[in-house]
């Protein structure tokens, strides 16, 4: 069985055909590889099956990759990830928070409408 050569951030490694990139980077004992848009939590596996996007990186300049469906091709280049890197012409979009407000209004507003 022949070997593929892949680089991880610019490190070259040996891959066997067929094998994902969350596999690559757990043989090598990496638990996480990407960090999360707010507070920079770490992720890496979770599902491993293609549900929950926690192992999403970069292959080959493709950003939103999940490392546990993807398997690997000879001379990929994959790239971790510190928060998101979203596709050419995305716009960023600011995470709404839960203030408690309603349209402006806060619960001692809306208690004053209802008494
Ligand atoms: S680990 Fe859940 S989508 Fe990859």
């Amino acid at each position: 069985m022949a070997l593929m050569t892949v680089y991880v951030d610019g490190e070259r490694h040996r891959a066997l055909p067929g094998q994902t990139v969350a596999a690559l980077l757990l043989a090598t004992g990496r638990r996480s590889w990407r960090t999360t848009r707010l507070g920079g939590r770490p992720r890496g596996v979770f599902c491993g099956v293609g549900v929950c996007y926690d192992c999403l990186l970069v292959v080959n300049g493709l950003p939103d990759v999940r490392a546990c469906l993807r398997e690997l091709r000879d001379g990929d280049r994959v790239e971790t990830l510190r928060g998101a890197r979203l596709p050419a012409g995305t716009e960023t979009v600011r995470p709404v928070r839960d203030t408690g407000e309603k349209d402006g209004v806060d619960e001692a507003d809306e208690a004053d409408e209802v008494a």
